[in-house]
Formats: structure tokens, sequence, C-alpha cells
């Protein structure tokens, strides 16, 4: 019964196991590659502590039905992260429902997996209800299924960082594993490096990378391959810049960025409420302290040609031969908190006995690197130029510290993009991406990095966007454009790309581009217009509400049309509370809103605003905030909640999301009757399964 035939294949994962005589395979489920970056680590880890040498799988990729045949000697960890609201992340979305399946069969015919031996560790975020869901819920079918976990279930929290996550669980998790396998650490160990690099002596400028992310310069790197013209994730598109424009007055102390990113002739489409992820480049001021500490000034342009060594374990990140300072900018996370595994990885490369002693201590004492590292938000580099005794603010001079280049290659995470809210209606805007974005900056506590002030840290991707404006602006208007504050640090021109298509085919002008890809979220308008919709969106949250807006509006121009000037009286109206610090300094699109009303009329779109640093105040004297707004419209809130209507929330996820949550279960429970913790929390729970209740929210 159920006795499928089973044939070993090439690409069965447990045949290549077999082959490459390895004990371990790691599967990860990975939706930015935080996840596939910890199953590399892992890997890496088996084989130089353990001499394991590890299989990488990706479950998209993978047949599972030969989970059950997987030797007791042998072991799977599973690095599982969850995505938004207990979402799967798309490449482990098959091996889910594939498990979960009640009718689970695997290649011997039966549903046991009880040879298997797995680790789990799960990459979650507590602002979500469904914190690290996947891995729980994969931990929970393996053993239902009779599989062995090899010590405790790891469950990193983003807010924590992920990495704090993982050197908490991966101690325990090792030595459970050796025991399991019967392995003694050292055996067969050694660092073994992951890359092997050459410099190239004389390469034809057109062949050398400078930055290109496109299919063609993706085909050797870690995303994949991609087909030419087909942008995503493993092919960004370098979109052009249409408009850019500040969105805060000039009495702000800080920028707000609107822009807006070409995709008109591409196969990219989005939807309101999707997400646009941008790839950064790192500013002048970190690529030259790079260049310094490794003695690599005078060697900018030079290009390296990278090999990875163990495919398997860890692949060029980048298209080769790049040259270094490409590399630096485009290519390496370099901007990233020195971790502490990384200051500790270095310390045997440290050009004299004091800046040893100091990269130990940061490397061995948790409490000294969170003080001195963490604290005050200290990047690889200047962490080696600290050590040394250079001047951190000078990122030109610095003692050079003789580290194999291949070790900064394994040491250092990949250049990732950051994703950010749509604020635009494809249907109003088909042929662009809007996107709104804050600048990020702020002070470090005290450091002794700048005699014991405190000092500015900015943000990467956000500064970068900045700085294409900066230029765009001063190009398109001639310089009489109003200029944002000019960041201490940041590059003053921008490096240009080339468009897609073979190498050197296009150029485009410094500036005028950001290469970009989009993401669905799940974030959507209900399929009705007469259901009533409930917005929250204070800040930059406001972004997808604007797409939301403006969806209506087209669907509305569309409906006229067809029907005549009253074809929209039936729809439901849509609510939106907006907060901001003041009316004439934050307040974002504040011009456009009164349009919309105008147009969908005032009874359909109703805005409420919420200014924290105006002068109105709450009778006690505190600032009044969004929740407030929402609980002096709770009867007409209310009521449209019965009605059907869908609550969103977007922005800051640590307080404002929550807080604002309690004001609904607050409502709930007056309405309904029943307390908040009970009634008024159920209320808002079964909204929220019924995919009435949703939150885009970030930290
Ligand atoms: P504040 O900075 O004056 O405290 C956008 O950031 C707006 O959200 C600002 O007006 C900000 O006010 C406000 N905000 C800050 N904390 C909040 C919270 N816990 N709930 C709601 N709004 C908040």
């Amino acid at each position: 019964v159920g006795n499928k035939a089973y044939e070993e294949t090439d690409d069965d994962f447990v045949v290549k196991m077999k082959r490459g005589n390895k004990r371990l395979a790691v599967f990860f489920g990975s939706q930015t590659g935080t996840a596939q970056e910890y199953a590399l680590r892992l890997a890496k880890e088996a084989k130089s502590r353990f001499g394991i040498s590890p299989l990488v799988c990706d479950p998209e990729d993978t047949e599972l039905a030969t989970l059950d045949r997987v030797p007791k000697d042998k072991a799977v960890i599973f690095v599982m992260a969850t995505y938004g609201d207990g979402e799967p992340t798309e490449n482990a979305e098959s091996m889910i429902s594939f498990l979960e399946d009640e009718n689970v069969e695997f290649s011997s015919g039966g549903n046991s997996l009880e040879n298997l031996n797995y680790a789990i560790f799960g990459l979650g975020n507590k602002t979500y209800q469904q914190f690290n869901e996947m891995a729980r819920r994969v931990d929970k079918r393996l053993t239902e299924l009779g599989a062995k976990r090899i010590g405790e279930r790891g469950e990193a929290d983003e807010l924590l960082t992920i990495e704090a996550g993982y050197l908490d669980w991966k101690d325990d998790m090792w030595k459970a594993f050796c025991q399991r396998l019967n392995i003694t650490e050292g055996e067969g160990a050694g660092d073994a490096a992951d890359f092997s690099v050459a410099e190239v002596a004389s390469a034809p400028v057109s062949s050398v990378f400078q930055g290109e992310l496109s299919s063609h310069a993706l085909k050797t790197s870690i995303i994949g391959e991609a087909q030419p013209g087909q942008y995503g994730p493993k092919n960004p598109y370098t979109s052009p810049v249409t408009v850019a424009r500040e969105l805060f007055t000039t009495n702000a102390d800080r920028n707000c960025i609107h822009m807006e990113l070409d995709i008109a002739g591409t196969n990219i489409s989005y939807q309101h409420g999707d997400h646009v992820a941008i790839w950064p480049s790192s500013p002048d001021m970190a690529v030259e302290r790079f260049l310094s500490v490794l003695g690599l000034r005078d060697k900018r342009d030079v290009a390296v040609d990278v090999t990875a060594l163990d495919p398997a374990l860890a692949q060029v990140p980048f298209p080769t031969p790049a040259t270094y300072t490409s590399i630096f900018r485009h290519y390496l996370e370099i901007s990233a908190l020195a971790s502490r595994q990384a200051l500790g990885t270095l310390a045997k490369y440290a050009p004299n006995p004091r800046a040893k002693a100091m990269l130990d201590r940061w490397g061995r004492d948790k409490d000294i690197y969170a003080k001195e590292i963490e604290g005050v938000r200290i990047r690889l580099a200047e962490a080696l130029q600290l050590a040394t005794g250079d001047d951190p603010r000078d990122p030109t001079k610095a003692t050079v510290w003789p580290i194999p280049f291949d070790v900064i290659l394994s040491i250092l995470p990949r250049q990732k993009p950051r994703y950010y809210s749509i604020s635009s209606s494809s249907k109003l805007h088909p042929n662009t991406i809007h996107v709104t974005a804050v600048v990020l900056k702020y002070l470090t506590p005290a450091s002794q990095l700048h005699n014991d002030n405190p000092r500015w840290i900015y943000g990467l991707t956000t500064n970068f966007l900045l700085n294409v404006m900066d230029s765009y602006d001063q190009k398109a208007a001639g310089g009489s454009a109003q200029v944002p504050i000019r960041l201490e640090g940041m590059p003053t021109t921008v490096p240009s790309y080339r468009i897609g298509g073979p190498r050197g085919a296009h150029t485009i002008p410094s500036g005028y581009a950001v290469p970009i890809h989009t993401r669905r979220a799940p974030f959507r308008l209900p399929p009705r217009q007469t259901v009533p919709i409930i917005m929250i969106g204070p800040g930059t949250g406001v972004a997808p509400f604007r797409g939301f807006v403006q969806e209506r509006i087209a669907l509305a121009r569309t409906a006229r049309e067809r029907k005549g000037p009253n074809a929209i009286d039936d729809w439901a109206p849509m609510w939106l509370f907006y907060g901001c610090r003041r009316a004439d300094e934050d307040f974002l699109y504040r011009d456009e809103w009164p349009g919309y009303a105008k147009e969908l009329g005032e009874d359909k779109f109703i805005m409420h605003t919420a200014f924290s640093r105006g002068p109105a105040r709450k009778p006690d004297g505190s600032k009044i905030y969004v929740q407030d707004l929402i609980w002096e419209q709770r009867d007409k809130l209310a009521k449209a909640i019965a009605q059907g209507a869908y609550i969103y929330i977007c922005g800051d996820g640590l307080n404002m999301s929550r807080e604002v949550e309690h004001t609904f279960a607050k409502i709930m429970a007056e309405y309904r009757g029943g307390t908040v913790e009970l009634e008024g929390v159920d209320e808002v729970k079964s909204l929220k399964e019924r995919k009435r209740f949703l939150t885009d929210t970030w930290s």
C-alpha cells in the first residue's frame, strides 16, 4: 500500500549527501536573504569546527519526500524566517504545504520521519502576533511525524536583533548536535577559505563591473540567474527618477523625500499597498575608510576576480571582476554595525598587540561589546581604526590591517535592498512608483569617537535617496531648486549605473537612477467599494494610504465615465487618521488631500489630523495622537466596523500600532459590552483572523 517505487536521482538531496559524504543539510526559508545568510553561517561553522562539509538547500528546489531517508548519523537544520503576520516566505510555501498535508507521504510510502534528526532556528519579529510562526509550525509538524529535534528551537527576534538570537541559540545547539551524531569538536576541522581572490593586472574597463545589478551581471552571483529583461529580486531594474522633491518645509530639521521612479516599458507591475525594494550604495566616507584600513587606497580602481572554493557553502555575492571601490560601494554591506563575531575573527590580523587586545575584548565580552560598539553604532572599519588608536573622524588615515581580502568577503554580508511602502496607485500612475521616505538620522550617546560627544548616524538607503534627489534637483532646476540639508560624509556625487542589457550598452547620467524591484504585500483594499475602510498612518505610515485613496479616485473616475455622475453614491467612506508634528512643517502631501476629498465627496473621504507638537493639547497637557482622534470618532467607527469595515495600520510598530490596536479594543468593548482585556481584545483578534484588521509596520 502506498508503495511508490523509489528511485535514486542525482537531484535528490539525500543522494547528494551520501555521495558528497555530507552529514548535514541546511534548509532555509528566506525572503530577503537573511535566513539564507544564517543557513550559510551554520554550514560554514559546521565545516570549520567539526570538519563536516554540509549541503545548503533551498526548499523550493528540493524534493522533500526523501526526508525519511536521511540516516540516523546525519542531520538537517531548518532556518525559517516568518514573513509579515505569520506568513511563510515564498520559497518555503511548497515545503510547508507538503509537510502539513495530513496525507503526507514520504519516499518509502509512509508518513514517518522517525530516523530524522533536525535542529530548527526561526527568524521573526515580535511586533507581529504570530511570532516565529513558521519555525513553530515546522517544528511541531516534524515532531508529530516522529522526527527528533536536536537541542531547543531557536527563536530570534528582529527587535533584539537576529544576531543576538542566533548567538544565544547556536552554542547549545552545536553541543547537542555533537552528542547526537557522536562528533568531537576539532576533528578534521580548520578555517577553510571560502574564496580565492586574484587581482586582475589589466582588464579592459568594459569587462569590469562597476556596481551593476543587471541580469547579465548577476549570472555569477549568489542571487541566482535571471532572464534578461525580467526584473525582480534577482534582477533589479535601474529605474530613472522622474520626480524628486522635498516634502517637509524649510523650517523642519529633517528631510522627507518624495520620489517617482519610472517603470514604463518594463515587466514591473505593482498594486496599491505593495512594497518597493531599493538597492542603496554606500557613502564615500565609508568606502574610503575601508580602503584605508586595508591599505587599498592606491589600488581602488584595481579589479579583482573572486572564485568560490566551495560553491555549496559560499558563493561570490557579486559579479567579478569588479574594482575594490565598487565592491565596497555597491556590493557589500559596509555600513552595518560591527558584529561581535567579525571583531573576534579579525583579532588575529591585528597589526599590533594593543589592537589585538581590543578586538579580543569586544569579541569575547558581550557587555563590553554592547557598551563600546553596539550602543554607539560603531561600524567595522571604525572599530579597526579605534583599536589601533587612529582617529576615526579621518577616514583617510589608518594603520593598515593585513587582512586577506577573502576574509573580508567572508565576513561582510552582501548589500541588501531596503523595502518601502509604495505611495501611489498603479491605476492612477501605471508608469511610475512613488516612494515617500523620511531621511533617517539620529544621534548616538556620547562616544569616544567624537571626544565624548554624541555623533550623527545616517541611515544608508534614505540618505542615498537624499543624495540622488540632491543631484537630481541641482541638475533639473539649474541649481536653483531647494537643496536639502547636505549631510556630513555622504557622497557629493551619485555614481552612474548602466541600465540592464549587455554591459556598457547604456550609461545614464549620474544621479538619475535607482535600482529597484517590487514585492507583493498583503495590504489591499476590500474588493467592493461599498465596504467602509479605516486607515491609520501617522508620519510616513501614510504612504500606502495615499495609494489607497488614489486607487479609489481612479475607480471613481472609471465608474462615473461608465454610469454617470451618481455612480459612486453607494460607496462607503474612507477614514484617514494622520498624525505629524506640526501642520506647517511635516504634514505630508498637505496640498493633495483636499483635492481627493473634493473629487470623491466629503462624505467619502474623511481625514482627521493630529499635530502632536502643535498648539492643541489634551486637557492634561499631553500630546494629541491619532488614537485620541479615533477615540473621539468611536461611534461612527464602531458602526462602520459593524457594517464590515476594514481597518489598516501602517507606521511605527513599537508604540503607535500597539496603542491604536488597544484603542480599537476599547471601542469594541464599549460598543459590544464587556471588558477591554477580554471582549475588546478578542474582537480585534477575530477581525485580524478575518483579514479585516491589517497592519504593515516597521521598527
Ligand atoms: P511625536 O514625535 O511628537 O511624539 C509621526 O511620527 C507622528 O506620530 C508624530 O506626530 C509623533 O509624535 C507621533 N507619535 C509618536 N509616538 C506615537 C504613539 N505612541 N502613538 C501615536 N502617535 C505617535
